[in-house]
């Protein structure tokens, strides 16, 4: 087995590669003057079980076109099969047609991935888990659910988990808030969120008895924190003890750093699927776990062939 890293999440690639014990693999990744980006593989790959690291995070463009060039030089290179870890897949959340004359890029940016030549996909929280179709080649969708339930019982003393009740902060949630509240025996609410526009996040209600609750929003992803921020806001005015989020992707774009410190959220609980900026890392209400032993746990199961179901079972 190989690990390459791309340069998207460089810190999460060296703690897959220490769960494993297996070096990274020298590679140099260099830019032209009109900003093209070259490859180059240092080591000899021929038939080798590649596993390339690169979430397609921001610069979503450049981390994604850095993807397939590694993935060309690979292909090139002779390697036996090349899997494609995408710890956080952009572009997910366009994944149906949302108007007239408008794209499906989530399955443009598969067609591209497996055109380029990888064999297999591995990813965590897929926004739609049945974006997975979207790929014609093996994909794993691993579930950042045991990471957070070992948070959460850690954080929560077994008299207040009584009153916790998880809160989907839209529709489109309850499925995934369900399953973590089912392991807990607990409640959910559900936040009636609409969209006026791109971007912006309004709370219509909240469906469900938050009063004297410590609610805890579980969604996929925080982009801009209007969701978020609005929705602790909602469940403090409907009588939520306390309010804490646990998010997979840490997207944080604009001001949701800003809004996430002026919110009414206790706390933040983002996996490290994303590197973050040092603004991220010095605000004191977002806290990061890893995602590293569950990644490399799945990539020594499909090295060797292995279920990677068992591991959420
Ligand atoms: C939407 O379906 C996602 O699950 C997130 O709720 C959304 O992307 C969060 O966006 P923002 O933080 O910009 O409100």
């Amino acid at each position: 087995m190989k690990l390459i890293s791309g340069t998207a999440n460089v810190a999460l690639a060296r703690d897959i590669a220490d769960v494993l014990d297996v070096p990274l693999t020298d590679i140099d990744i260099e830019r032209f003057r009109d900003q093209e980006i070259f490859a180059r593989i240092n080591e000899n790959v021929r038939g080798e079980d590649i596993f390339l690291i690169q979430p397609t995070s921001a610069p979503a463009n450049d981390h994604l076109m850095e993807l397939l060039i590694l993935i060309d030089a690979l292909v090139r290179a002779s390697a036996q099969r090349i899997t494609a870890v995408i710890p956080y897949f952009g572009y997910a959340r366009q994944d149906r047609k949302t108007g007239g004359r408008t794209p499906i890029s989530a399955k443009l940016v598969a067609n591209l991935i497996s055109k380029a030549g990888a064999h297999r996909v591995l990813t965590v929280d897929l926004h739609a888990g049945q974006i997975q179709g979207f790929f014609d080649i093996p994909t794993d969708n691993l579930f950042a659910q045991p990471v957070f339930i070992s948070d959460i019982k850690e954080q929560y003393s077994a008299k207040t988990r009584k009153d916790i009740m998880f809160v989907s902060p839209d529709t489109g949630g309850v499925v995934r808030t369900r399953s973590i509240a089912k392991m807990f025996n607990a409640d959910i609410a559900i936040v009636d969120k609409r969209r006026p526009k791109a971007g912006e996040s309004e709370v219509m209600n909240i469906i469900g008895d938050v009063a004297g609750r410590n609610c805890i929003i579980y969604d996929d992803i925080i982009d801009s924190g209007g969701t978020i921020s609005n929705a602790a806001a909602a469940l403090k005015d409907h009588g939520a003890s306390s309010v804490s989020a646990y998010i997979t992707h840490g997207v944080l774009s604009g001001p949701a750093v800003e809004r996430i410190t002026n919110s009414e959220l206790k706390e933040v609980v983002i996996l490290d699927t994303i590197a973050q900026p040092d603004a991220v890392k010095a605000c004191d209400k977002i806290r990061e776990l890893s995602s590293s032993k569950l990644l490399g746990e799945a990539i020594r199961r499909i090295a060797n062939d292995e279920s990677v179901s068992k591991l959420f079972e």
